[in-house]
Order: structure tokens, then C-alpha cells, then sequence
């Protein structure tokens, strides 16, 4: 059977985009063939070169008005569009060309803590302050408003009055590399 071909996309670390590629290396039915970014900076791109994948950066124009991205994820046959850390929001010429095959991960657990300027530290920050005793992880289809597609997946973890935003970043980011490949596997492999 041919591989299901897989692109990523992030804006920034790619601590996720790392753990999701080395995951699937050398998967049986499930292949990273690109990741993309939107910041030329991005340590991203460092950490997927690093494990001979391709990265592809776009600007602005690229994504939000022309056909550009969609073409070249065509031609490089991807099926499922995974984001990891992205923080635009994704065009509808983009959720139509991949109807309920692009999937995100939110370090909170929605409907909390979600929508634009929403991501990172941000989230940890507003999780403490709110003196939550609980966050988590949120994985979910992707439509065309930040944070809003139906849940898929969440899991849990503890936070306390001890914790700051950078603890419970810890926690989150734990639960993340432990649980979005293996989601993302019984997604596509189901
Ligand atoms: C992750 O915690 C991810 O859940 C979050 O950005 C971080 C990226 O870290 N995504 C969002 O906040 C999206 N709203 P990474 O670049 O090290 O994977």
C-alpha cells in the first residue's frame, strides 16, 4: 500500500513538528513529506532539515490570495494537513481543498482558552491567572475560525497553586508529544 503523505505546519520551536517526524519515520502507511511555515525564522525549519525533510516557507500573499500553497501541496500528493504549533488562521480555499483532513492541536482544553491570539504562553498565562486546577491538550478538525472545529481528542493534566506558566507549559507539552502522533495515526490508520 502507498504511504499517506502528511504535511506540517508550524510557526515557530516545532518541538511537536520534531516528535511527530521522528515518529513516523520509517511508518509503515504514514509518510511527513513537507513541513511549512509562514516565519522565516522559525527553528522549525532547522529541526526538519535536520531530519532530511523539505520545508517550504510562504509569506502572507502566498497564503491568504493566491493558489500557490494548495498547488504545491497537490503536487506533492499530501492527504492530511497537521498543524503544530501554526498560528495563522487557515483560509477556506484551504479547509474546502482538504475537507476534515487538516487537524490542529491547542495546549488548553477548549472551549476554554482558544480563539485569536490565543497560543503558547499566552494560554499558560491565562490558565494561571484564572487559577484553573486543571489544562490540558485539545486535538481538532480545523474550519475557518481559530480554535472552533469539532474536538477530537483532549487530555488532562493537574495544575497547582505551585505552578507557573512555564510548569504547566511543561505538563502541556508533555501530553502533546505523547498524544498527537498516536491521534493522528488512529485518525489516518483507522
Ligand atoms: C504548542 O504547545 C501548541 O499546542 C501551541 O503552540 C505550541 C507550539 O510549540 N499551539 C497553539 O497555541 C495554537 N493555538 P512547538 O513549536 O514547540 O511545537
Amino acid at each position: 500500500m502507498d504511504s499517506v503523505n502528511l504535511a506540517v505546519f508550524a510557526s515557530g520551536s516545532g518541538s511537536n513538528a520534531e516528535n511527530i517526524i521522528r515518529y513516523f519515520s520509517n511508518h509503515s502507511s504514514i509518510r511527513i513529506k513537507k513541513v511549512l511555515t509562514n516565519n522565516p525564522n522559525a527553528y522549525v525549519i532547522d529541526r526538519a532539515k535536520n531530519l532530511n525533510v523539505p520545508v517550504r516557507v510562504f509569506n502572507r500573499h502566498e497564503f491568504y490570495e493566491t493558489g500557490l500553497i494548495i498547488n504545491d501541496l497537490k503536487s506533492d500528493q499530501i492527504q492530511w494537513i497537521i498543524l503544530a504549533g501554526f498560528l495563522w488562521l487557515v483560509p477556506a480555499s484551504i479547509t474546502e481543498a482538504f475537507p476534515g483532513r487538516i487537524v490542529n492541536i491547542h495546549p488548553a482544553l477548549l472551549p476554554k482558552y482558544g480563539g485569536k491570539g490565543m497560543y503558547g504562553e499566552k494560554v499558560h498565562q491565562a490558565v494561571k491567572s484564572a487559577g484553573e486546577k486543571e489544562s490540558g491538550i485539545t486535538i481538532h478538525y480545523v474550519n475557518n475560525e481559530y480554535d472552533k472545529g469539532n474536538i477530537i481528542f483532549q487530555a488532562r493534566c493537574p495544575v497547582d497553586p505551585s505552578d507557573t506558566p512555564e510548569t504547566i507549559a511543561e505538563k502541556v507539552h508533555g501530553l502533546e508529544y505523547k498524544h498527537y502522533p498516536e491521534v493522528i495515526e488512529n485518525l489516518i490508520c483507522k
